[in-house]
């Protein structure tokens, strides 16, 4: 790799040895991806994957506190993703015995060395730190040291940021040294579709549905989606980036999606059009039937696969405001359509510390309390990893849920049906 003068004096230890060291492993990374060189991060604001205090992660406390101490902290504020635990959250004793005890023993202590090491505010616990309420929204073309795989596919695909599926660790290292390995999605080459898909189903899909099949068609690849800004829009807007938020999870998650370009809508696509489309593309065309097919394709992973849900989560990714809002207003109209008062099933909305301050100021906030259901910070994928929560049959609309848990999945309108009492088919 070439290094510029100031990198190869931060590598040969001119500005101490773990400086030297982060900037070595950033080197081999980027060797092992065939990167050529190494390139400024130009975000204003880092964000780390690693959210979780569980206590076998020692090697990565020690690491923390040798950053710490060596001064070595991170040239930018970062937002981090969401806490694992929120008393607001349904447990019980037992379950909570394990959160604490076995599971994250560490958090306290995890956090003040978040906080040590940069983190933006004790509110900046969020996958979707990208909002506005956040405020750690990069602009077009920045080059970004983030790992979560969710944040990553939209500030690539929505945002036109620039920044390659890094793992953790990887990511706060290069938000300490400045600089990133260039390949893949931070070069013009790599951010080409080799896939062309082409959404042709009778109404708007679901976005996590749809996320899904492209995801696992296309594994790590980029696809530029056809058909869909004719049903979201060809501006963005509210509405259609928080569709994008959910689509993009479920690419990244069900597959390895980095990057997506939505053909009239999206930054590059935009700008770019179908020159973006590599050469040799692969066509996937997706009907109502495809999507149907992919949707019963999904395996239900609960011993008793009647069992009344238990639990629901909704938010995974984190909530925007509008979708708060917008499912306030759909469980308070699906309740009293029933005559119901309050929820069936135990019901948790996910949102950023932010986005539900936000919330709180607004009379939604105290509609929302009188249904049942509960607003929350906690990342769902935390509470599910505490084995006995896996033993739960718990439902959920986020495809990224689904896929690394023992949650079902069941769309938002299935979802709105069970929890206002109608019955889980
Ligand atoms: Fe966010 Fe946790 Fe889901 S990080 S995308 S809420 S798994």
């Amino acid at each position: 790799m070439e290094l510029t003068k100031e990198q190869q004096q931060i590598l040969d230890g001119e500005k101490g040895d773990t400086l030297a060291k982060i900037m070595k492993t950033l080197v081999m990374y980027g060797e092992t991806f065939g990167a050529e060189k190494m390139v400024p991060v130009t975000s204003k604001m880092g964000h780390l994957v690693t959210s979780f205090g569980l206590g076998v992660m020692k090697p990565v406390y020690e690491l923390m506190d040798k950053l710490i101490a060596d001064g070595a902290v991170s040239s930018q504020k970062f937002s981090v993703d969401p806490r694992p635990l929120d008393k607001n959250v349904p447990s019980d004793p037992i379950k909570n015995l394990v959160f604490k005890k076995f599971m994250y023993s560490a958090q306290e202590s995890y956090d003040k060395q978040l906080e040590k090491l940069g983190l933006l505010n004790k509110n900046a616990y969020t996958c979707t730190c990208y909002l506005d309420e956040i405020g750690n929204t990069p602009e077009k073309g920045e080059v970004l040291s983030w790992a979560e795989s969710s944040a990553v596919v939209y500030a690539n695909s929505v945002l036109g940021a620039r920044c390659n599926r890094n793992s953790g660790i990887i990511e706060l290292f290069g938000s300490i040294v400045g600089y990133v390995p260039y390949f893949g999605l931070l070069t013009d080459e790599g951010r080409k579709a080799t896939w062309v898909v082409e959404v042709k189903t009778s109404k708007t899909p679901e976005a996590q549905v749809l996320g899904s099949a492209i995801g696992m068609k296309v594994m790590e690849d980029v696809p530029y989606v056809k058909g869909l800004s004719e049903m979201i829009g060809t501006e963005l807007n509210d509405e259609n980036r928080a569709y994008l938020k959910d689509f993009g999870a479920a690419t990244a998650s069900n597959g390895a999606v980095g990057l997506y370009h939505i053909a009239g809508l999206t930054p590059e696509a935009k700008e770019q059009g179908e020159s973006l489309i590599a050469e040799n593309a692969k066509t996937y065309v997706i009907d109502d039937a495809e999507l149907e097919r992919v949707k019963n394709g999904y395996p239900v992973m609960w011993k008793d696969k009647n069992a009344v849900p238990k639990l629901c989560f909704i938010g995974c990714p984190h909530l925007t405001l509008a979708q708060l809002k917008e499912w306030t207003e759909k469980i308070s109209a699906g309740l009293a359509a029933k005559g119901l008062k309050k929820v069936k099933v135990p019901t948790v909305l996910t949102a950023a510390p932010d986005v539900a301050e936000e919330f709180s100021k607004l009379p939604d906030a105290a509609r929302l309390k009188a249904t049942g259901a509960v607003l929350s910070y906690i990342c769902p994928l935390m509470y599910m990893n505490n084995p006995l929560a896996g033993k739960m049959p718990v439902i959920t609309n986020s495809n990224k849920l689904r896929t690394y848990t023992t949650a079902r999945y069941y769309t938002s309108d299935e979802i709105l049906r069970i929890i206002t009492g109608g019955a889980a088919k």
